[in-house]
């Protein structure tokens, strides 16, 4: 039966602006944003401990506390992972690239220009990694010295094994670099258990933070390999890091009022309870909004078994009456900004789960896709 939508008033943040059921930038909270409100100057001592500060304690989120070192990177998250890649992997390797999303296939693009040699192993969007085929590939091609993996494929929303990937790559003798951009600081990686070389993530996704930053948690030993090998100076990890050791600052003018939010949100992160703590609240959010979308009518790309409390990928339904403009533009209105589809092989959108949002602010989404529904008469549960 068809109700007519009762008009509501739209949802907002702490702040007033619409929620983002996005893969980041991310709704932040209003602690944050007001951290910013302050200037502060690049080399002098405060910002320096703040600096410090967030660098010091980040490679506890992997459990990588003395061992690993943090080397941030200004920039977007793709910023670190072409640190990352360009930094390890040597003119002379060859490097494995897992490939099941549009990150995967960034990892290649940028080894390619950079003139590193690649093998690939694809899989289709839905589906991880061939873990058999990955131990064979390892066997066979002696020349690999790297493999590069994608903890969540944010093309899908996909979570890719990559403890048994890790497991693989060190029976090898293989080093692993791993880019855990959606999925740092909410799904566990651990370092004692699963070793790599390198993890590339940035501020602005599960940590909370805004948008600017982005950073590379190393091994140090394997960071002290690297020297020489960059191919750009400005996203040379190795001389990045050793400008930390030696002045405590960054080469080139660090993004300050992110590193100063991005002070407040780690705060916030430990108060959470770190990674037990976040992903707790996002899989509860992801929880209400994927039964409350099957419950509409709706189709996930993946079964629970693989998909991560990230983001969700929805298909776009057949219906004659769905149209995927109305539909943002009528969930905008009502408070909530969701993603346009990113795979390659079905028509879909997406609806994140990070961010500052509760199981509650899903729920209020999902009463706006009822709404929007009823108002593009669009029946999905009742035409099954
Ligand atoms: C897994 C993954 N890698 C890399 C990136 C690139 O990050 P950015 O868009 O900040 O450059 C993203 C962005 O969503 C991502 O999800």
């Amino acid at each position: 039966m068809i109700a007519v939508a009762a008009l509501r008033r739209p949802a907002r943040s702490e702040t007033g602006d619409p929620l983002l059921l996005t893969p980041g930038p991310l709704t932040t909270s209003k602690s944050v944003k007001e951290a910013m409100v302050h200037d502060w100057g690049s080399r002098d001592a405060a910002f320096l401990a703040l600096n410090r500060q967030v660098m010091e304690r980040l490679p506890e989120v992997v459990h990588g506390e003395g061992r690993y070192v943090t080397v941030p990177m200004q920039g977007s998250g793709t910023f670190a992972v072409e640190a990352m890649l360009t930094t390890f992997a040597p003119k002379h390797g060859r490097v494995l690239v897992l490939v099941n999303g549009a990150y995967g296939q960034r990892a290649r693009r940028i080894l390619e220009i950079a003139g590193r040699r690649v093998v690939l192993h694809e899989t289709p969007e839905d589906t991880p990694p061939d873990l058999a085929a990955v131990d064979r590939i390892l066997a066979e091609a002696s020349e690999i010295t790297h493999v590069f993996a994608v903890h969540c494929e944010t093309t899908s929303g996909i979570l890719n094994p990559i403890d048994d990937i890790a497991a693989i790559v060190a029976r090898h003798g293989k080093r692993l670099l791993i880019d855990a951009m959606s999925a740092f600081g909410a799904l566990p990686l651990d370092a004692r258990e699963g070793p790599f070389d390198a993890v590339a993530a940035s501020a602005n996704k599960c940590l909370e933070g805004v948008p600017g930053l982005a950073f590379v948690i190393c091994l140090r030993e394997a960071l002290a390999g690297t020297e020489g090998q960059a191919t750009t100076l400005t996203l040379d990890l190795f001389d990045q890091n050793k400008a930390f050791e030696k002045t405590g600052q960054f080469r080139f003018t660090p993004p300050i009022h992110v590193i100063v939010a991005f002070h407040q949100a780690l705060e916030e992160f430990w108060a959470e309870g770190g990674v037990a703590g976040r992903r707790g609240r996002y899989s509860d959010n992801a929880r209400v909004l994927i039964d409350g979308m099957r419950a509409l009518g709706f189709r996930t790309l993946l079964t629970d078994a693989l998909q991560a409390p990230i983001i969700a990928t929805f298909h776009t339904p057949e219906h004659p009456n769905f149209d995927f403009q109305r539909f943002y533009d009528s969930l905008r209105a009502r408070g909530y900004v969701i993603y346009p589809g990113k795979l390659t092989v079905a028509d879909s959108f997406r609806i994140g789960c990070i961010g500052r949002l509760t199981a509650e602010d899903m729920r209020g989404a999902l009463e706006a896709v009822r709404e929007t529904l009823i108002d593009m008469d669009v029946d999905l549960a009742g035409a099954r």
